[in-house]
C-alpha cells in the first residue's frame, strides 16, 4: 500500500523529471499526464493566470482544449481560495511557486465515478507543488530571454543611430563646402565638397551592407574579383586616415595573383573592419604598420592576411572576439565588426584564423575558396 511518505517520495522523483523539461508547453502536458497516472480522472485542465489576473486555459488532457463556463467559474473560486480542494467529482490543485499564485489545475471524473479521496488530494498537491517550481523556473528563464532580446534591440538601435549621425556629419560638411564653392565660384571648395559627398555615400552604402549582412536575408553576390585592385582601392580610401594617425599601410597581393570569385562588396567590408580594428589597437605609433597580403594557398583556396604590430590581445579577448556586442572599446565600439567579418567569410564557406600576442600584434587570416561554391 502507498504510505504518505511513499507518495511524497514518488512526487519528488517525478519532480526531478519536471525540472529537466525546458519547454513550458511540454511541461504542462506532462504534468497533467503524470497526475492522471496516480489519480484516475476523465479530464485534466490547467489554467494559468495572466498579467491582468485572468485565468487562461493553457493545457488539457485529453484534447480538445475547452472548458465549460461553470468549470471556469469554479476554477476561479478555487484559485482565489489558494488551497487544494475536492468538490465531489472535481479536484482543484493550486499552482503556487515561491508564494506567488500562478494558476490552478483541475481534474474531473465522470458522474458514475467515486469522489476524490483525501489521500488523492494529498498526492495531487505534492505533484502540483513540484510542477509549480519547475514551471516558475521556465517562465523566469523565458522572461530573462525576452529582457535580453529587448536590451539587444536597444543596443543595436543605439549603434545604428550613432553610425548614421557620423555619416550625416560628413554629408553636412560636404554640403557646406559645395554651397561655399558655388557662392564664391571656387572650384577647390566644389571639388573637395563633391569628394566628401562621394565618401559619405560610400560610407552609407557600406553601413547599409553591414546591417544587411547581419540579417537572415543576406545573400552573397558572387562575381569575378580582382583582389589586387580591391586592396589598392582600400589602401587609397584609408590613406588619409592612416596618415593622420601616423600609421603606414602596406597592402599587396602576391605577384601574379589570379582572378578569384566572391562577393567583392562583402570582402571589402570585412577587410575594412579588420583594418579599422588594427587602427584602433595602436597605443604606440612608432613604426605603426598595417599589412595586408593575399596569396594562393592551393588549387582551391586563397588567403588574405591582415596583420598589425599594435597592442595584440589577451587570451580572454581572443576567446570572445566573435561574440555579438563584445567590445573592449566602451562607447567607441559596438562589438559587431568581427561578426560582420565572420558572417561574410562563413557565407563564402571560408575560415578565419587569429594569431595574437599582447604587446606584439595581431594577424587575422581569412582562407577563402577561389571559385564560389555553387
Ligand atoms: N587587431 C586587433 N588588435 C587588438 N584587439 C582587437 C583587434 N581586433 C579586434 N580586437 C578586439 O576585439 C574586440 C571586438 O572587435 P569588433 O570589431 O567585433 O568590435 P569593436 O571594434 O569593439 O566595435 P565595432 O567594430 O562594432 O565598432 C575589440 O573590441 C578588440 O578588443
Ligand atoms: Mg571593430
Amino acid at each position: 500500500m502507498n504510505t504518505p511518505e511513499k507518495s511524497y517520495q514518488a512526487a519528488h522523483e517525478i519532480g526531478r523529471i519536471y525540472d529537466a523539461i525546458t519547454d513550458s508547453k511540454i511541461l504542462n502536458d506532462f504534468f497533467l499526464t503524470t497526475v492522471f497516472q496516480l489519480i484516475p480522472a476523465q479530464k485534466g485542465y490547467l489554467f494559468l493566470v495572466t498579467q491582468n489576473n485572468t485565468l487562461l486555459l493553457t493545457a488539457t488532457v485529453p484534447p480538445p482544449k475547452e472548458a465549460a463556463p461553470e468549470l471556469h467559474k469554479a476554477a476561479r473560486k478555487a484559485f482565489d481560495d489558494g488551497k487544494p480542494a475536492a468538490c465531489g467529482r472535481l479536484l482543484f490543485l493550486p499552482v503556487i511557486a515561491r508564494n506567488s499564485p500562478m494558476g490552478i489545475a483541475c481534474f474531473e471524473r465522470g458522474p458514475e465515478s467515486e469522489a476524490f479521496s483525501a489521500k488523492e488530494v494529498e498526492v495531487g498537491f505534492d505533484l502540483a507543488s513540484e510542477f509549480s517550481g519547475a514551471l516558475k523556473n521556465i517562465l523566469l528563464f523565458e522572461e530573462n530571454l525576452k529582457m535580453e532580446r529587448l536590451a539587444a534591440v536597444g543596443q543595436a538601435m543605439g549603434m545604428v543611430i550613432h553610425e548614421v549621425k557620423n555619416i550625416m556629419q560628413l554629408t553636412r560638411f560636404s554640403d557646406e563646402m559645395i554651397r561655399m564653392g558655388l557662392k564664391e565660384k571656387n572650384n577647390t571648395y566644389l571639388d573637395k565638397g563633391l569628394a566628401k559627398m562621394a565618401k559619405s555615400l560610400k560610407e552609407m552604402d557600406g553601413f547599409a551592407f553591414e546591417m544587411l549582412s547581419l540579417t537572415k536575408d543576406y545573400q552573397l553576390e558572387p562575381e569575378k574579383m580582382n583582389v589586387a585592385a580591391l586592396l589598392e582601392e582600400l589602401s587609397s580610401d584609408l590613406f588619409e586616415r592612416a596618415q593622420g594617425n601616423g600609421i603606414r599601410l602596406d597592402f599587396q597581393a602576391e605577384p601574379g595573383f589570379p582572378e578569384v570569385e566572391g562577393d567583392a562588396g562583402g570582402i571589402r567590408r570585412a577587410l575594412l573592419n579588420l583594418v579599422k580594428n588594427a587602427f584602433e589597437a595602436f597605443q604606440d605609433r612608432t613604426a605603426a604598420c598595417v599589412k595586408i597580403r593575399s596569396r594562393v594557398v592551393d588549387a582551391a583556396n586563397y588567403e588574405i592576411a591582415v596583420e598589425d604590430n599594435a597592442s595584440g590581445m589577451s587570451e580572454e579577448v581572443r576567446a570572445r572576439l566573435f561574440e555579438a556586442f563584445f567590445s573592449t572599446k566602451g562607447k567607441r565600439g559596438t562589438g559587431l565588426g568581427l561578426m560582420v567579418v565572420s558572417r561574410v567569410v562563413k557565407m563564402h564557406r571560408g575560415e578565419i584564423e587569429v594569431e595574437s600576442s599582447p604587446g606584439v600584434g595581431t594577424k587575422f587570416i581569412l582562407t577563402l575558396p577561389r571559385s564560389f561554391p555553387k
